[in-house]
């Protein structure tokens, strides 16, 4: 494949987004938040009322999936028209993504909608299995990582930066439980795929990281 991806993958709330956007940018990329496509599936799902562990409610996420109209305009987000943009960011949202997310069949639906951001002069994708599933002959991949701590302030900062109540303890929590159910799930755990190069940036500023990914990027 001629255009170049760099896969960033990487646990919830270690802050691949902001990196990953701004690689984008820098190095006028396309962006790819996968993140945001399960959690526009999560809210559809939540909208319909369906839930994974019924039987009948799988076989219509499958449809939904399949057929999900979800549409990236201009920074925007939007659901069969409506914008979505913020209310995926909703802690429901983020935790029936993840419930989703364990769905072989849902996750392959979604497969081919991810790549097909694959266009221009290149593309920063980011997420769980960008590296291992969707992009495997990506150019460079990085997982990015922070401890669970955190990960936990930065998500609280972010919750009472936006005018929400938040309590520490109860995001710690939270992030803990995500992130056992996304690394022991049979299909795509979170981990370090072959040939990532790992990050922990627990200690560094947003640009350390960034030029750090880039180098590493223009030494590939
Ligand atoms: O990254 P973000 O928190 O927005 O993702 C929401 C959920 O979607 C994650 O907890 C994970 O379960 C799922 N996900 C995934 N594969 C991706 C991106 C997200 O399984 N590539």
């Amino acid at each position: 494949h001629s255009i170049p991806v760099i896969a960033i993958d990487g646990p919830t709330a270690s802050g691949k987004g902001t990196i990953a956007g701004r690689v984008a940018r820098e190095l006028g990329y396309n962006y790819l938040d996968s993140g945001a496509i399960y959690r526009v599936l999560a809210v559809a799902a939540l909208a319909h009322g369906l839930f994974p562990e019924s039987e009948s409610d799988l076989r219509k996420l499958d449809a939904l999936a399949a057929s999900l109209p979800v549409e990236f305009r201009a920074d925007r987000i939007y659901l069969g028209g409506k914008d979505v943009t913020e209310s995926i960011r909703s802690e429901e949202a983020g935790t029936m993504a993840s419930r989703l997310a364990v769905i072989p069949s849902l996750r392959g639906h979604l497969l081919q909608r991810q790549r097909d951001f694959r266009r221009g002069s290149g593309l920063v994708a980011d997420g769980r299995d960008m590296g291992s599933v969707v992009f495997p002959d990506a150019a460079l991949k990085v997982f990015l990582t922070a401890s669970a701590q955190t990960r936990a302030e930065r998500r609280h900062r972010q919750l009472i930066e936006r005018g929400e109540s938040a309590d520490l303890a109860v995001i710690l929590a939270d992030l803990q439980a995500r992130d056992k159910r996304d690394t022991e799930r049979a299909v795509a755990p979170l981990k370090p795929c072959e040939g990532a190069h790992v990050l922990d940036c627990s200690d560094m500023s947003i640009d350390e990281v960034v030029n750090t990914v880039k180098a590493w990027y223009l030494k590939a």
